[in-house]
Parts: structure tokens; C-alpha cells; sequence
């Protein structure tokens, strides 16, 4: 029986076990997906493991995606850029390393939202942190004209602008109201919106009518941000598809199968999730 894993600490309230168990079964795969929590100074012996073979490789979060990189005997260009690996896939007493938060922030927008990177001239980032930096190479990647990464500390986000160079441009939160009328996308990576969290003043008035709003965030599915962005009348994408999307690869690459994010998925991690 072929054994996959997310590792993480703690890792109690990973949703992943949900998604990879429900795909196991539709395609009736002999296979098994455990939580695992690993402590940071305990992960070269988990490795040890993957390199055995005891395992076909598994999925990392909080606070691994960075630790596992250097354990790696290859690492994905993206997963380098990105600066942290969130899928592991053993084979011949190897261990390579990838990031699908990649995939998984285009794969949702491209479901929820078809079409959205079309012509887009400008998009504004919210956060300079460890979120922040897969969705600025996805949008780096999908050929965004301008993207302004907007963070409560500015120097955060110039320090991340200036690693990326391009298209970017860092400021601060108190920037969104002159840069919104020009932006087509805004995109949350910070950790606002959960525990009821919210943005201060954040001036979505000011984003044209044809404007998308996402969130990275997905407890509660919907967001303050979201709900406000819903109620002047702009298109919201939520973060739970980025999160079943990015599931993709991995269980591809592991049970051999590429699995659909369907409706039916989708509905059970909304039970799952109390929404
Ligand atoms: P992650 O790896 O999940 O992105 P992180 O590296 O701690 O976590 O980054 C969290 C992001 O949320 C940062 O952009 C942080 O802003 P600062 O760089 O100024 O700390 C942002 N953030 C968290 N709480 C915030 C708050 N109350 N108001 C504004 N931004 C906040």
C-alpha cells in the first residue's frame, strides 16, 4: 500500500487528510494519507523515512514548507523562487521537493474566475510574508503588467520587491486607496480575516465595478474582506479552491492519478469546515 503524509506543527487542524481520503476512495486507490506532526528537529529523521521508502512522499505546512528545503536532494526551480516546499515525492532513495501553492492560486482563479488574468494591467497584493511570495511568482508568471505589494511594515515588502525585481512595486496599506481605481485583482496573503479580523478603512469603493477579490484565507470561507467586496458588487474568489487545487499534483505524483476538484469535493470540506 503505497503511504503519503502531511507533516506539520502541530498539525491537528490540517484539511489536507479530508482531501487526499476523499480522492483515495472515489478512485478506490490502496493507499493511505496521515497527519503527522513533526517537530522541526525531528524532520531529518523523516526523511530518513521517505528515502526508505517507507512513504511516497507527503505534503508539508506550518512551520516545515522552509525547514525541508535544504533535507532535499532536488528542489523545484519554483519551489527555489518561491523559497519553500509544500510537497515532498520519494523515489529511489531520493527525496524531491516542489511548491503547488503555485498551481493551486492560478488553478482556483482559473475555476472560479475564467479569464481573469486576460489583459490585466495591474493587481495589488496585500502582505510581504511567507504567503505572499507564491501567488507574486504566479502573477510574475501569468505576466501581470504592475503589481504593487502593499504591507503594514513597507520596508517588508520592498526587501520581497526588490528580491523578485520585475513588475513589482512595494507601499503600504495606506496606498490602496490611490492605486484601486487602476487594479483589476486584489489578493490577501496576510492572516487578516480570521478570527474575525478585519482590514481597516481599506477603500474597496474605489475598485472599478470589474474588479476580482481574493483571499488566501479560507476560515471563515468568507472573509470580511470578501463579504465587503461582495457587497459593492465585485467578483469574489474565496481560499478554500487554492487549497484543492494545490492538493493536485501531489496525490498525481503519488497514487498516479490526476484527481478532479469537483463540487462534491468542494461541498465536503465546506461541512468539514462548519460553513
Ligand atoms: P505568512 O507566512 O503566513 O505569510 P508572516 O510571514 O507572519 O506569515 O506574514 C504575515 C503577513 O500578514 C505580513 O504581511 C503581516 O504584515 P507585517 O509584515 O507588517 O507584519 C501581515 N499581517 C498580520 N497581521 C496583520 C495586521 N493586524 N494588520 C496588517 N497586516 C498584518
Amino acid at each position: 500500500m503505497k503511504r503519503a503524509f502531511v507533516i506539520g506543527h502541530p498539525i491537528k487542524h490540517s484539511r489536507s487528510p479530508l482531501i487526499h481520503g476523499l480522492w483515495l476512495r472515489t478512485y478506490g486507490i490502496d493507499g493511505s494519507y496521515e497527519a503527522i506532526d513533526v517537530e522541526p528537529r525531528a524532520l531529518p529523521a523523516l526523511f530518513d523515512r521517505l528515502r526508505a521508502g517507507e512513504f511516497v512522499g507527503g505534503n508539508v505546512t506550518i512551520p516545515l514548507k522552509e525547514e525541508v528545503l535544504p533535507l532535499c536532494d532536488t528542489v523545484d526551480p519554483l519551489a527555489k523562487a518561491i523559497g519553500a516546499a509544500n510537497t515532498l515525492v520519494a523515489g529511489e532513495g531520493k527525496v524531491h521537493g516542489f511548491n503547488t501553492d503555485f498551481v493551486g492560486f492560478l488553478g482556483n482563479l482559473d475555476q472560479a474566475a475564467p479569464g481573469w488574468s486576460d489583459g490585466l494591467d495591474q493587481a495589488i497584493v496585500l502582505g510581504a510574508g511567507g504567503a505572499a511570495r507564491a501567488v507574486l511568482v504566479a502573477l510574475k508568471y501569468r505576466g501581470i503588467g504592475t503589481i504593487h505589494l502593499l504591507n503594514r511594515t513597507p520596508e517588508r515588502a520592498r526587501v520581497l520587491a526588490n528580491e523578485f525585481g520585475g513588475p513589482l512595486h512595494a507601499g503600504s496599506l495606506g496606498d490602496f486607496a490611490a492605486l484601486a481605481p487602476a487594479a483589476g485583482l486584489v489578493v490577501n496573503t496576510t492572516s487578516i480575516g480570521m478570527h474575525g479580523t478585519r482590514f481597516d478603512g481599506l477603500a474597496l469603493d474605489r475598485l472599478p465595478k470589474s474588479a476580482i477579490v481574493t483571499d488566501i484565507v479560507y476560515v471563515p470561507l468568507e472573509t470580511p474582506l470578501l463579504a465587503d467586496a461582495r457587497a459593492y458588487g465585485l467578483c469574489v474568489v474565496d481560499g478554500l479552491g487554492m487549497l484543492l487545487h494545490q492538493a493536485v499534483p501531489g496525490f498525481e505524483a503519488w497514487f498516479g492519478i490526476r484527481p478532479d476538484v469537483t463540487a462534491e469535493l468542494r461541498s465536503a470540506l465546506e461541512a468539514a469546515l462548519g460553513q
